[in-house]
């Protein structure tokens, strides 16, 4: 993916999340020499396996697990210290060593026990089936100006102060939700003074130090988490995550100029899946869901919740090729599809018998449009074992010329399993 022309690349999810950019980042970042979170926070999970053990990093780029290539956590992410340490722990624990090459800008801002606490009493976070790891009322106290940043850890007196103002905040919000539970400040001063040590080793001016990197001919990664349609601006609102999961939020979280991104690549599941509520216009039948959620394990890797399943819809991925500027596509979890005997893709939407052609703003209309199918043939055979575009059964490769069609980007990449070398480079 890096060439003389291509030094930042951005990776981003095109449809609701899940789409297996940790795959992609994790062997992309092989070949870079910085990988950037640039958005969200522990909400968003990718499972590594590492001394025969699995375990799920939700706040470090997979990055680490590269030796040599430096990982960022950017001035857009909001951070949970309590997780990042879990982690890293874990990570020494099994040998990586992390020491020298994880930075966290100064600039982000922390998630606190109260903002998880207000997202799991919030009847709010319920309706939209949040995460519950605090990521809305984080990013709430960021907007509102009374957040608390890792830079603000060097001064005691003042973090006392703004965690005062949180708490005081957090309480109202607490008491107004019904909820009889409170948070306390000492504890989380107590907290803070106990990982400020920790937390402060590793902060950095992340946007400078990547610019430097950049101009000395670095190789950098904007890893993305979640995908387009939860973006806070351009996703299914209300039902979205609070940050800017597109290629634009990879400028600002990342705190690199927009100029600066030279290729972005989108990343699709060969089918749809979402988790939490909200529209999702090619939700099968409760049936096939079920067989394609068992087909591809489609649980939650965060909170382990059944995800829910449909057809490719090619109103999304068109929709995040525009908002993004994909440069490329990635189809990922082919394989899934093999025992289908037909393939329903969604070429188009109509809404109280009119054709739409993009996606409507209105999450109401978005929830009665009626997705307009094509059936595809599928190729009832196992592609699993595929390493070249030309191996793959002729009824496989015709579906994968249509998603690109329909989608008017480049298929860049196609990933056929779980393991890493399960990926098929487009020549
Ligand atoms: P939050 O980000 O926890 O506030 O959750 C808001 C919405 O985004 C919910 O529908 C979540 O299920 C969804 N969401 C958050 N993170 C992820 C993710 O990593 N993958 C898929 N969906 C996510």
């Amino acid at each position: 993916m890096f060439d003389s022309e291509v030094r930042t690349l951005c990776v981003v999810g095109a449809q609701w999340g899940d789409e297996g950019k940790g795959k992609l980042v994790d062997v992309i970042a092989e070949r870079a020499d910085w990988v950037v979170r640039y958005q969200g926070g522990a909400n968003a999970g990718h499972t590594v396996h590492l001394g025969g053990r699995q375990f799920v990093l939700h706040q470090i780029p997979s990055g680490i697990l590269h030796p040599g290539v430096r990982c960022a956590i950017g001035n857009g992410v909001v951070l949970d210290p309590d997780t990042l340490f879990t982690e890293i722990d874990e990570l020494v624990r099994e040998g990586v060593d992390v020491e020298g090459r994880l930075y966290v800008s100064d600039r982000a801002h922390l998630v606190l026990p109260y903002h998880k606490l207000l997202d799991c009493e919030s009847a709010a976070s319920r309706a939209i089936g949040t995460t519950g790891r605090g990521i809305g009322p984080a990013y709430e106290d960021k907007v509102a100006r009374r957040g608390i940043r890792v830079q603000d850890l060097r001064h005691v007196d003042r973090l006392r102060e703004l965690v005062q103002g949180g708490i005081e905040h957090a309480n109202v919000q607490l008491a107004a939700s019904g909820s009889d539970k409170r948070a306390n400040a000492e504890d989380t001063v107590a907290l803070l003074e106990r990982l400020a040590p920790r937390l402060l080793v590793l902060a950095e001016d992340v946007g400078l130090a990547v610019h430097r990197a950049r101009l000395a001919g670095a190789a950098v990664l904007l890893e993305g988490a979640q995908g387009s349609l939860l973006d806070v601006d351009h996703g299914t609102y209300p039902f979205v995550t609070s940050s800017s999961t597109t290629s634009g939020g990879a400028a600002t979280g990342a705190g690199l100029a927009p100029t600066s991104i030279d290729a972005v690549l989108g990343v699709v599941k060969a089918y749809t899946t979402r988790v939490g509520n909200g529209p999702l216009p090619t939700e099968a039948e409760p049936a096939v869901a079920e067989e394609i959620r068992k087909l591809g394990g489609e649980f939650g890797a965060t909170t382990g919740r059944p995800r829910r399943c449909g057809w490719f819809d090619a109103v999304v991925v068109r929709y995040a090729v525009r908002v993004n500027g994909l440069t490329g596509l990635a189809v990922t979890k082919l394989d899934v599809l093999d025992t289908f005997a037909t393939i329903p893709v969604c070429v188009g939407y109509t809404l109280d018998g009119e054709e739409l052609d993009t996606m409507p703003a209105d999450g109401e209309s978005i929830a009665r449009v009626r997705a307009v199918y094509e059936q595809l043939p599928g190729w009832e055979k196992p592609t699993s074992a595929v390493r070249r575009l030309a191996d793959l059964p002729p009824a496989a490769r015709a579906y994968l010329d249509r998603l690109q069609d329909l989608a008017r980007c480049p298929m860049r990449y196609v990933s056929v399993g779980t393991r890493r070398d399960q990926i098929i480079e487009v020549p």
